[in-house]
């Protein structure tokens, strides 16, 4: 069920059997030589739908730019500041507990969104906190959800890809993307490396520096569509049960 697909009646009636909503949240960001710049934030949204389906739940509209500051050395990439991406998750779950939704389950498909994310849900805990007197019983709940740590995530990772999933433009997301869009797969020779080099990083030019074609550890020539259909169809189910689990918390 999506959010921006229903009336506001449709919503008033989802809230009277459920309080529990799903917020997509991805990143627009350059993903080495084959992965799409929407990689993240259209996993994000694969993930989400598909949860939405299975657990019968509400699915906002997905967070598609998010904190990637050091992708910004490649073209098309796009970031908010720590500071923007806070307000907008703060703004974002204040709107809908508005009107009753309680527990906020972000499905998230970038793993530079996780510090921001977090501090965010510490940002709308200490709001109520600071209210001396009023913090009783807040309902307000939020959880971050990282899809590619999944364990079915990480064992088809280990069985498709051994030893070249990597960290940044995994053959994993890329395979996702490449299910959900097919008509965007891309075709590319060879990689050169054909593992790319791992490492940490600070800023966008240092990051530019290190990884030469963007990608961190991985070799996401492997990935194809049909390796996304599996993950797909593999990870869900484990979503949607943590999905279940966090709503009846
Ligand atoms: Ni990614």
């Amino acid at each position: 069920m999506q959010l921006a697909l229903c009336t506001w009646q449709e919503v008033e009636a989802y809230l009277k059997r459920s309080t529990g909503i799903i917020i997509p949240i991805g990143s627009t960001e350059q993903h080495g030589p084959n992965g799409l710049i929407g990689t993240d934030a259209i996993c994000a949204e694969v993930f989400a739908r598909e949860v939405g389906k299975q657990a019968d739940a509400m699915v906002a509209p997905t967070i598609s730019v998010g904190m990637a500051q050091h992708h910004l050395a490649f073209p098309g990439s796009m970031t908010l500041r720590p500071s923007t991406l806070i307000a907008v998750i703060r703004d974002m779950v204040a709107s809908l507990s508005r009107h009753g939704f309680t527990r906020f389950f972000f499905l998230n498909g970038h793993g530079g969104n996780v510090a921001t994310t977090t501090a965010a849900f510490s940002e709308i805990y200490a709001e109520t906190s600071l209210q001396a007197g009023l913090s009783n019983g807040t309902p307000v709940r939020c959880m971050l959800k990282n899809w590619w740590e999944a364990p079915s995530a990480r064992r088809l990772s280990q069985s498709l890809f051994p030893g070249v999933e990597g960290s940044h433009a995994t053959p994993s997301e890329v395979s996702v993307t490449y299910h959900a869009y097919p008509e965007a797969v891309k075709a590319v020779a060879a990689m050169a490396p054909e593992v790319a080099p791992s490492g940490s990083f600070t800023d966008a030019a240092d990051y530019r520096r290190r990884f030469a074609d963007g990608r961190i550890g991985s070799n996401p020539a492997l990935a194809s569509a049909a390796h996304g259909k599996t993950i797909v169809e593999a990870v869900t189910p484990e979503l949607a049960t943590a999905y279940r689990d966090f709503v009846a918390s």
